[in-house]
């Protein structure tokens, strides 16, 4: 966790927001699946590494309950300051996603992971997370994935990348989860490159 947490935030500490590689201005595409769950304003969500995702503030101006998580204090911080006074109604972990989520003490509806399951290249990692899916969310809820597809790039925030296709994202998910709806969706970051993302929903069945 250490070396990880460093890493990170010395991403953070060393980039505005708007110069980060997977900056989004707003998060119009994890809307457009979002739209598909129903009763999703009234929804408690998990963001397993929401660093400081303007994703944050559109869930929290709709009434959606978060849990907020983050291998880098530093991004929760700047989070917690940018949001003032309503950040105390959000559940806040700082924790390893690969590791048993800890000091959570309900299930909640929905998880939204854009851009960090990627980031875990470890097979043990892997099914760390996604023990973790299993055991955090109901059955019932929905998962939105937004991940670098195979073709996508090798590195991103000086990492190496494990890139995901549909089926890679349903073969991890199992048999107890359904496909509802996917896009492809190719981001530019600030400084222009076109990053490939697969983007997924599916739903907890069993
Ligand atoms: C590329 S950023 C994406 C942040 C946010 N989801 C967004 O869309 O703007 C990846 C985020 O995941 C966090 N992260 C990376 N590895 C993690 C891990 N193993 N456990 C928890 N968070 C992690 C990073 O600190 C960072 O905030």
């Amino acid at each position: 966790m250490n070396s990880k947490s460093k890493h990170w935030d010395g991403v953070f500490l060393n980039n505005s927001d708007s110069k980060l590689g997977w900056y989004e201005k707003n998060a119009s595409q994890t809307f457009k699946l979002l739209d598909l769950i129903p009763h999703y304003k009234d929804a408690t969500i998990f963001l397993p590494g929401a660093g400081t995702s303007v994703l944050i503030d559109a869930l929290l101006s709709i009434g959606a309950k978060l849990v907020l998580n983050d291998i880098s204090n530093e991004a929760l911080d700047r989070v917690k300051i940018r949001l003032g006074e309503i950040q105390r109604d959000i559940i806040w972990l700082h924790q390893d996603i690969a590791s048993p989520i800890e000091n959570l003490n309900e299930k909640v509806d929905i998880w939204i992971d854009r851009a960090v399951l990627h980031f875990l290249t470890d097979k043990d990692d892997i099914c760390g997370y996604f023990e973790n899916v299993k055991s955090a969310l109901k059955i019932g809820g929905y998962i939105i994935f937004a991940e670098f597809t195979h073709s996508g790039t090798k590195k991103c925030a000086g990492l190496p990348i494990h890139h995901y296709s549909l089926d890679d994202l349903s073969n991890n998910l199992g048999p107890s989860f359904t496909l509802k709806s996917h896009f492809d969706y190719t981001y530019h970051t600030p400084s222009g490159n076109p990053r490939l993302y697969i983007y997924a929903l599916y739903k907890r069945e069993s």
